[in-house]
């Protein structure tokens, strides 16, 4: 029971998330398939995160080391998905080609909910897949759905274009799949 309390009063994150986000410099460890342990954390379907997670402090954290790390000069990357910095959670990070300035944006509880055309292969790569490219079959119009951290409400938007191929690759690392396992023969 006393348990349980000191559970509740973290917000919802584990004492193992908690740990995992706050004793991390900004930059936090990208985890890769080269490592044994990493991988099976690569290959866990990820949880959402509760509205009392979200209005923790610990999410507004974790978001702004999502970005620190994607964004560093070591791994320069346009997407990253929780499972690639340990946490099988729900979040990723996009680099949005299709705003103004190209700014990452952090989405919690993201589902794509619409596929529009056909898709059509493009060249990628992965953080935690060092040194490979690839063909991956991807839309280019999709929606997406995830919640506002603002608000707690449910929002939908239209993504097209290579923002919409990050969010395919990202949204699949949250169930476990990387782009390795759909590349299509050149
Ligand atoms: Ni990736």
């Amino acid at each position: 029971m006393a348990t349980l309390l000191v559970a509740g009063c973290r917000g919802g994150w584990t004492a193992a998330e908690r740990d995992l986000i706050e004793s991390q410099p900004d930059v936090m460890r990208v985890l890769t398939v080269d490592d044994e342990a990493d991988l099976i954390i690569l290959r866990t379907p990820c949880r959402d995160i509760s509205p009392r997670e979200l209005a923790n402090p610990l999410y507004a954290e974790l978001a702004s080391r999502l970005i620190s790390t994607v964004t560093s000069p070591e791994q320069d990357g346009v997407g990253i998905a929780g499972p690639q910095v340990g946490l099988s959670r729900n979040v990723i990070a996009v680099q949005r080609f299709d705003k103004e300035g190209e700014p990452f944006e952090v989405y919690p509880n993201i589902r794509i909910t619409a596929f529009r055309g056909e898709p059509e292969p493009g060249s990628e790569g992965c953080l935690s897949v060092p040194g490979r490219r690839g063909k991956v079959l991807r839309w280019r119009d999709i929606d997406i759905c995830y919640t506002s951290p603002e608000t707690g409400q449910e929002v939908s938007e239209r993504v097209e274009g290579f923002t919409a191929v990050i969010f395919q690759h990202e949204t699949d690392h949250l169930q476990g799949i990387l782009y390795t396992d759909k590349l299509v023969k050149e």
